[in-house]
């Protein structure tokens, strides 16, 4: 395990890049295996769960290189993809690690399969749940089975499949995902509704492979496909990340920070607009957009916060973004609402708890709802002990916490944040000035 010490910081002043989208990332090594020709994806996320994703793929016969990669400032991936009906049966069992990404999409894929095979992942995958892409795909006629309950491991035999129509209980991008990918080997498109718009990055990237998805307002339609075609993709900095530094700038006095070329696709983008409604000095410039994915250079800087109530659709928007949403309002002056999160409760670990708990043990006033929480600030925080529990995401949170709060901060399990953002410990320290 590895241990961050993290100490309070006078003033971060700097500009950064942050590595590739992590989404973004799983998308282009799929969509460019089931492609035929060669993908390139340029500033490719190097993290541990893009990397299970190309095993994954590479376990099915597909020759993918990794040039120039550097753990920390990613690199290009080259996929020399065999077309939609390419694949091969895997040798043995696929393990994604700690991925929900790489195991929801990937079921799409195997499902058109005409093999069988079975995905597991690491003890934090195994407790996620899986009915959510199984009762879909098995629908559409993919015939899948789990060793035990509504988790992995799970056992694919794919072949041909129907088109439908289909209700999304939950506004998940990977249920959607794997849903769509599979719709390119159904005999007739598929209509899906889904209760609130969730990021649509397969959509906009199936659609520059060749593919056609029609989206209107929570609406998509996915069609089957007779062939996918490789592309040049160059991978925007993840918001998610960035997420981490813009929240670091409002909340150290005196700070400016720039992040350069974050993708700013507005089903991700809820973040910014929830901190400027909390009187945040965090704005956007330089935008630009490749094949339909924006990008543009965020910058933040220290602000006073009010509080806030968020709720409804805007939660897919920023999903990922809350634990460290809910350390920001810690610093507001009132009482932030949190609702409608009740998916939090299934990411990487149940966040929700893992929130309260880690904020709570730095001295803040938060407290869990069923759906969400409710923070009352501002409160100073101080150092603690703290363990992330394979989450990601919390280590991140508390590392910025940590530049706030009096004392230490230590992360016993620091390692994890290499799942989607290696080199954070890294910009933290070029910051500091
Ligand atoms: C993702 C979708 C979200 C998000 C996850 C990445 C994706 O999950 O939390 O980190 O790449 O599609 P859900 O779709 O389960 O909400």
């Amino acid at each position: 395990m590895m241990k961050a010490v993290i100490t309070p910081v006078r003033q971060l002043i700097g500009e950064t890049a942050v590595p590739g989208d992590k989404s973004i990332s799983h998308r282009g090594v799929m969509l460019g295996a089931i492609a035929k020709g060669t993908t390139r994806l340029s500033h490719f996320l190097a993290g541990e769960d893009c990397l299970n994703t190309i095993k994954a793929f590479q376990g099915m016969g597909i020759d993918i290189r990794m040039e120039n990669i550097e753990k920390e400032q990613g690199g290009t991936v080259l996929i020399h993809g065999k077309g939609l009906h390419g694949l091969k049966k895997p040798a043995g069992v696929i393990d994604v690690g700690n991925s929900g990404t790489t195991a929801r999409l990937l079921s799409g894929i195997l499902a058109g399969q005409p093999f069988s095979s079975t995905i597991t992942g690491d003890e934090s995958m195994r407790k996620r749940p899986m009915a959510r892409v199984i009762e879909p795909l098995s629908r559409m006629g993919a015939d899948i089975r789990l060793a035990a309950g509504n988790t992995l491991p799970l056992t694919i035999q794919g072949g041909r499949l129907k088109g439908m129509e289909y209700d999304m209980p939950v506004a998940s991008a990977q249920v959607k995902s794997a849903i769509i990918l599979a719709a390119l080997y159904a005999d007739s498109p598929v209509v899906l509704r889904q209760p609130a718009r969730s990021r649509n990055h397969t959509e906009v990237m199936l659609r520059h492979f060749g593919g056609r998805v029609d989206e209107k307002g929570k609406a998509v339609t996915a069609f089957p496909a007779e062939e996918l075609y490789g592309q040049d993709i160059q991978i925007p900095g993840d918001i998610s990340s960035a997420a981490f530094f813009i929240t670091a700038g409002l909340l150290v006095p005196d700070s400016r920070i720039i992040m350069k070329g974050v993708g700013i696709n507005p089903t991700r983008t809820g973040i910014v607009d929830v901190y400027k409604q909390m009187g945040a000095k965090v704005r956007i410039e330089n935008i630009n957009s490749s094949y339909g994915e924006p990008a543009g250079d965020i910058i933040a800087e220290y602000s006073t916060l009010s509080p806030v109530d968020i709720s409804g659709s805007i939660i897919p928007r920023l999903i990922d973004e809350i634990p460290v949403i809910a350390l920001a309002a810690t610093q507001a002056h009132g009482t932030t609402v949190i609702r409608d999160a009740a998916e939090l409760k299934v990411k990487e670990s149940n966040r929700i708890d893992m929130i309260v708990r880690t904020l709570r043990a730095l001295g803040a006033d938060i407290r869990a709802a069923d759906d969400g929480m409710i923070i009352h600030g501002p409160t100073p925080l101080t150092g603690s002990i703290v363990t992330c529990r394979m989450d990601h995401r919390i280590a991140m949170m508390s590392a910025i916490a940590g530049l706030i709060a009096e004392g230490e901060t230590v992360i016993t399990d620091g390692e994890w944040v290499d799942i989607s953002f290696p080199g954070f410990f890294e910009i933290i320290q070029n910051l500091r000035s």
